[in-house]
């Protein structure tokens, strides 16, 4: 039986001006300078006021493809901040809401990664978490010593090792091990802080981490994988799961999947949250929502449109014409779930490769809806409440107008259903996720914890 008392967890995505590409040419809205603090200033603050669980900041550390430079120059996706800093500098005007972005397991060192989400959950005082992702494009290889990028599996392998590592990093000091004794001269308790001394496949990581450990014990671990790989590292590590459904049934396939597969990990279902990414048009009819969606979608190029499609399948599709089907596709090594979900949709409906690009650049393969805001909120309960999710993570499609819309129209009718809070609970992300704050593994296990040779 479903607990009456069960809340959503809500997130919001940063897309420069927005989640679809023609956001940043909604008329209705400025031409947003992904650059300038101020905007990301105004949209924290605006998900903080309506509550939201965190802000998240997606990342990867390439150009999209300079093949597609030319269609690509169409949109705002090439340029934008550097998550952790932008973070950082968003702590000092927000309070209580979760602030997480991604950095990548392929293209990081553990240590590195401890170290900046450690200070960043010190300076939110509890409030940062980690989208850990494998990054899945070649174009990112290049700008690190590689032609190709790792393979699947082998990404996969050391981002489990990799996660291991930065968790037993946030371990090396115990709770309580700064002491700031002025008079006994003992500024931290050499006892309670630990070397890792981790020797893997992939990492060799002496530690100790050179911060304190982080007020959530570890930041909040992300993970969107979607592949059987992919589900198994989010199952065993991660708190919140984000996830791209383009169905109430697909949801509800992926969330039963990942509770079954957290249970096999011997860990309690619920305590990983499922939030698929939602992209919606709220207008005050349903008429004028869908004339919106299609005046957003006419911003988009058609060569654009068609760019983004080859990217996300991972094949250049750049030979064959917008009424060509879509042909068998190769494995692709980027991300074999999003390349799944857009074959099958190709194939479900019989799309000509024109009409599922311009569906693919809207939301890839999430979900997409047009409607009054009762509409937005019925449909929210109903994947809710039916196994399809724990919360959303809204993907606003342009900014700040649709998240604005959707704090101030839908979260106040959820709120109504008594579905969404009305304050935050705690103090931490992890207090408002409402999930415990992990033992120190080396205060659990004694035997973890060696002579600290470091400091003899
Ligand atoms: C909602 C959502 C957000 C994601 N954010 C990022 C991101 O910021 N950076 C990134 O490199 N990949 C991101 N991904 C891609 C996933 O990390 C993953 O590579 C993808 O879902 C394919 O799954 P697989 O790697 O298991 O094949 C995101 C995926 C989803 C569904």
């Amino acid at each position: 039986m479903t607990d009456p008392k069960r809340q959503m967890i809500l997130a919001t995505f940063i897309h420069n001006s927005g989640a679809h590409p023609g956001g940043w040419r909604w008329p209705g809205g400025p031409a947003v300078d992904q650059h300038d603090f101020a905007h990301y200033a105004h949209l924290a603050r605006t998900a903080e006021r309506g509550k939201m669980h965190c802000y998240f900041s997606g990342d990867s550390v390439g150009f999209p493809s300079i093949s597609g430079k030319e269609a690509f120059a169409a949109t705002d996706y090439a340029g934008k901040l550097e998550p952790t800093t932008l973070l950082a500098a968003l702590a000092m005007v927000t309070q209580h809401i979760g602030l997480v972005a991604t950095a990548s397991t392929t293209y990081n060192e553990p240590y590195n990664i401890a170290r900046r989400y450690a200070s960043l959950d010190h300076l939110t005082k509890g409030r940062a978490g980690w989208n850990v992702v494998t990054s899945a494009s070649d174009g990112e290889a290049r700008n690190f010593g590689r032609d190709m990028n790792l393979d699947h599996a082998l990404r996969y392998e050391r981002a489990e090792e990799f996660v291991d590592v930065v968790r037993g990093l946030w371990d090396s000091w115990e709770d309580g091990a700064i002491l700031r004794d002025r008079a006994a001269a003992r500024y931290f308790d050499p006892e309670m802080v630990h070397e890792l001394g981790h020797e893997g496949k992939h990492f060799k990581v002496a530690g100790p981490l050179n911060v304190a450990r982080p007020p959530q014990g570890h930041p909040i671990i992300v993970q969107a994988g979607g592949s059987g790989a992919g589900r198994a590292l989010a199952a065993r590590t991660a708190d919140l799961i984000f996830t791209a459904a383009r169905s109430l049934e697909v949801a509800q396939e992926f969330y039963a999947d990942m509770k079954a597969r957290a249970a096999a990990f011997g860990r309690n279902p619920d305590h990983i949250k499922v939030i698929p990414s939602v992209q919606f048009m709220v207008r005050s009819s349903e008429e004028e929502a869908r004339r919106a969606e299609a005046e957003l979608l006419d911003l988009v190029p058609e060569a654009l449109a068609l760019r983004t499609l080859s990217l996300q399948l991972g094949v250049d599709l750049s030979h064959l014409s917008p009424e060509d089907r879509l042909p068998d596709l190769p494995e692709t090594n980027g991300g074999k779930w999003v390349q799944e979900s857009i074959v099958r949709m190709a194939r479900e409906e019989d799309l000509p490769i024109g009409v599922l690009a311009r569906r693919v650049v809207v939301s890839r393969a999430s979900f997409s809806y047009s409607g009054t805001p009762e509409q937005v909120a019925d449909l929210c309960e109903t994947w809710f409440r039916e196994g399809g999710a724990d919360g959303f993570s809204l993907s606003p499609n342009y900014q700040p107008g649709a998240l604005e819309d959707f704090v101030d129209q839908v979260i106040p009718i959820l709120q109504k259903r008594g579905l969404f809070r009305t304050e935050y609970e705690g103090a931490t992300l992890r207090e408002n996720l409402g999930l415990a704050r992990p033992e120190n593994a080396f205060v659990a296990n004694p035997a973890l914890g060696r002579e600290p040779r470091m400091w003899a």
